[in-house]
């Protein structure tokens, strides 16, 4: 639209009178409001920007592949893809507690990432230039939130603190005056994929935190195979945008009899999770129907052979959160 043009063209005047000729690096989660921030920061710049992606192995089916080939399709942007996902699982093993699953994860992020934007320091060095700016895509409701507009900290998105002292750069935040709906129109207006654009909210600790239980390479791919079928089923529905988020939880300690064929089975049961909510403050458990709750039980048991049961979480938040963990 006419507006959503100008929104891009007076983004893009800032970010080039901000930066002038200096270079950028940003970090792509998978997530909109890095992809989109990216997006225009590329579109502003080119090729002075650099996006490192920390890839944890702990994101959803599909996903990594996404940033890797969708994004650098529509955008042309210059892409380090870090693939860390055995140092994440390293550093997870023998974790059970939650909060320290999140402290793990977001101390390794920073760390991965701290590692890989020396390295382009160095690359940038050897041609005579500095890395000076790190693009956020941090929008207006997380500005209100952290209460001090110039607070140069990375998003609380995993949860953890800043940047060392000596990687000290000067943030670019495109979207600091916009709202999720129209960092999703900014999204489209700049040609990125449906999926990215329209993804739901997705926590930074990804797919550790719906694990109940340690973290393990086998639970990953159990958990990631019945949230694809789920999300899927969900889709072919058209519920997919209706649904503020909707996913797996695996019961990793947890196993129940069943019976498949002659055969009885011992396995893990998978939780739905599907709630419609604003915020994310308040959450309803979704009334799925009856016909897509069967068509999900069924083909989740028939396609993950370690999952034998399926149980829908009818809790609302509060007094339940939307995550389990
Ligand atoms: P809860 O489970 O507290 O979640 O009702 C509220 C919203 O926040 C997301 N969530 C997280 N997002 N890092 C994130 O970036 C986290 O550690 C985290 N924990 C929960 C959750 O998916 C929901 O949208």
């Amino acid at each position: 639209t006419w507006t959503m043009i100008n929104i891009v063209d007076e983004a893009v005047a800032a970010v080039r009178a901000q930066v002038g000729t200096g270079r950028l690096i940003c970090g792509l989660s998978g997530g909109v409001d890095s992809a989109v921030a990216a997006a225009l920061v590329h579109r502003a710049v080119g090729d002075a920007l650099t996006c490192v992606f920390v890839d944890h192995g702990l994101l959803r089916a599909g996903e990594a592949e996404q940033v890797e080939r969708d994004f650098v399709a529509t955008t042309g942007v210059d892409l380090v893809h870090v693939k860390a996902a055995d140092r994440f699982s390293a550093a997870l093993s023998g974790v059970t507690d939650p909060e320290r699953k999140r402290k793990i994860i977001g101390r390794e992020f920073i760390r991965v990432f701290e590692e890989s934007a020396r390295e382009l320091e160095v690359r940038a060095e050897a041609e005579g230039a500095t890395i000076d700016f790190l693009v956020q895509g941090t929008l207006y409701p997380d500005v209100i939130e952290s209460g001090s507009p110039t607070a140069a900290k990375i998003k609380s998105h995993h949860n953890v603190g800043g940047l060392p002292e000596d990687l000290r750069f000067d943030l670019v935040e495109p979207l600091r005056t916009l709202f999720k709906d129209e960092v999703r129109r900014l999204g489209e207006e700049l040609g990125l994929p449906e999926e990215i654009v329209w993804r739901q909210p997705f926590p930074g600790p990804g797919l550790a935190v719906r694990i109940i239980g340690e973290v393990t390479p086998e639970r990953l791919d159990v958990v990631r195979a019945a949230d694809a079928v789920i999300r899927e089923e969900i889709r072919k529905a058209g519920l997919d945008r209706e649904i503020w988020q909707v996913f797996a939880v695996l019961l990793a300690d947890v196993r129940s009899v069943g019976v498949q064929g002659d055969e009885r089975t011992y396995g893990f049961p998978i939780v739905l999770r599907a709630v419609t909510s604003e915020d994310a403050m308040t959450a309803d458990w979704a009334r799925l129907p009856y016909g897509l709750l069967e068509r999900i039980s069924n083909r989740v048991v028939n396609e993950v052979p370690q999952v034998n049961r399926v149980v829908y979480d009818i809790t609302s938040k509060p007094p339940g959160t939307i995550e389990w963990e």
